[in-house]
């Protein structure tokens, strides 16, 4: 199959690429700065890269958390996601893959699958992380044929997690400093996943229905 990989160049899409390819794929990445630069928030740019490319299936691995600027990753979400999703109908792709989050749900007491409703909270700044997932999620939903990858807390190489990474170096300070916990008041439970398991998934979700999925360790 003929692949686009949008953010081949994140900690994600760098896993992902190689493992694409050596399931027999061809991969057309693009990204800011990698080989083919496309800014995703350009939509006649994005159009162009999706044409040339012409692939059989969209890989939307874009997120813009590399500044830790949560309204910038939100307009890639809202946005760049309209964009590629648009583009990808025009150029007559029926399947996209796409980067969810899995801790977007309505507060519950267990452990929440795929069933459970996004949170219909109005807190900021919950409320607008929330809406921007809502809005890719609804939005690669257009396609004939689209999987949502809900990942978990992303941890291994190029992640917050991996030695350098900003988690990672907030453990590094003194013993107070190295104090990450909350009160039992803002107590919640996430799930995490390793960037490889992640790409795993979305090598695989090209054969899945279309739908909702909590991929998580
Ligand atoms: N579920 C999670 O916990 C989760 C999910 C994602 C990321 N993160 C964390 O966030 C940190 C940064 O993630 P990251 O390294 O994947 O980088 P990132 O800055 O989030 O970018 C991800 C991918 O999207 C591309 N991109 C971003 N904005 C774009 C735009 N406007 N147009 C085209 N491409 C765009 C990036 O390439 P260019 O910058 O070259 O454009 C890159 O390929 C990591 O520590 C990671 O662990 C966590």
């Amino acid at each position: 199959m003929r692949v686009l990989v949008a953010g081949a160049t994140g900690a994600v899409g760098r896993q992902l690429v190689p493992r694409l390819e050596a399931a027999g794929h061809e991969v057309v990445g693009i990204s800011r700065r990698g080989p083919r630069p496309v800014d995703v928030l350009d939509a006649g740019a994005v159009e162009r890269a999706v044409t040339e490319a012409a692939p059989d299936a969209v890989v939307h691995q874009l997120t813009d958390l590399g500044g830790a600027d949560g309204a910038a990753n939100n307009r890639v979400r809202v946005e760049g996601t309209r964009h590629l999703v648009d583009a990808a109908r025009a150029a007559g792709v029926r399947r996209i893959v796409a980067q969810s989050i899995s801790w977007a749900y309505a507060p519950g007491d267990g452990p929440a699958d795929e069933s459970v409703p996004l949170d219909a909270t109005d807190e900021p700044p919950r409320a607008r992380i929330v809406a921007g997932v809502r809005a890719l999620e609804t939005t690669v939903a257009e396609l004939p044929e689209a999987v949502v990858l809900r990942y978990g807390i992303l941890y291994g190489p190029g992640t917050w997690y991996a030695p350098g990474g900003a988690v990672a170096a907030a453990l590094a300070g003194d013993a107070e400093a190295r104090f990450l916990g909350g009160t039992a008041a803002d107590a919640s439970v996430s799930s995490f996943v390793h960037v490889a398991d992640a790409a795993d998934a979305a090598v695989r979700a090209l054969a899945w229905p279309s739908g909702a999925y909590n991929v998580v360790d």
